[in-house]
């Protein structure tokens, strides 16, 4: 096992709408650990949201974006909650096997499809794919990468915020 002490934080990784944030949000106020998320910074950063960075500047100058956020992410005690996406690159990957302890919070392409669903914050990547065929083939071409950079894989389906975070606490 990779050595604990050089890992200070906990990363919270999963596609989109697989409720990442609410979990890594609660779980830093149980711990009292400060919480951050790549998109929150970006979005701070350049006072724009997701949608907006991508309309004006694509999905490649984002992703160069979101790995100069992720790599100032190391050294404290947190818990993160990056995009969806950040485990495209292999850089990333490998940043957050050194610096964090990665949850991989697994869902299904129904679970996604319901909760983005209800929802206002629209994904650019799956403006024209609300639809589980595209969902799941998206899914499908991610899920080694989150699996491979998970030290732990949390299955959300059919589990409530409390028992994600009672489980999470027995293994961390
Ligand atoms: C993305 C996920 C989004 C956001 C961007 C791209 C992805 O974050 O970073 O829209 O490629 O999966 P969430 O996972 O919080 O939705």
């Amino acid at each position: 096992h990779r050595a604990l002490s050089a890992r200070k934080g906990i990363a919270l990784l999963g596609f989109m709408g697989s409720g990442k944030s609410t979990l890594a949000g609660q779980l830093a106020v149980m711990g009292d650990l400060p919480y951050f998320e790549t998109d929150a910074v970006l979005e701070q950063e350049f006072s724009m949201s997701i949608k907006e960075y991508f309309q004006k500047f694509g999905e490649e100058s984002f992703r160069r974006e979101e790995s100069r956020v992720l790599k100032k992410m190391s050294g404290r005690e947190m818990i993160l909650s990056p995009g969806g996406g950040i485990v495209l690159k292999e850089e990333n990957r490998n940043f957050l096997k050194n610096y964090f302890f990665c949850v991989y919070l697994k869902v299904s392409p129904e679970t996604v499809l319901q909760r983005l669903s209800g929802t206002k914050n629209l994904r650019p990547l799956l403006q024209d794919k609300m639809n589980l065929t595209d969902i799941t083939e998206m899914m499908e071409r991610r899920s080694a990468f989150y699996e491979e950079t998970a030290d732990y894989i949390l299955e959300g389906d059919g589990k409530s915020i409390s028992e994600c975070l009672t489980e999470l606490q027995s293994v961390l």
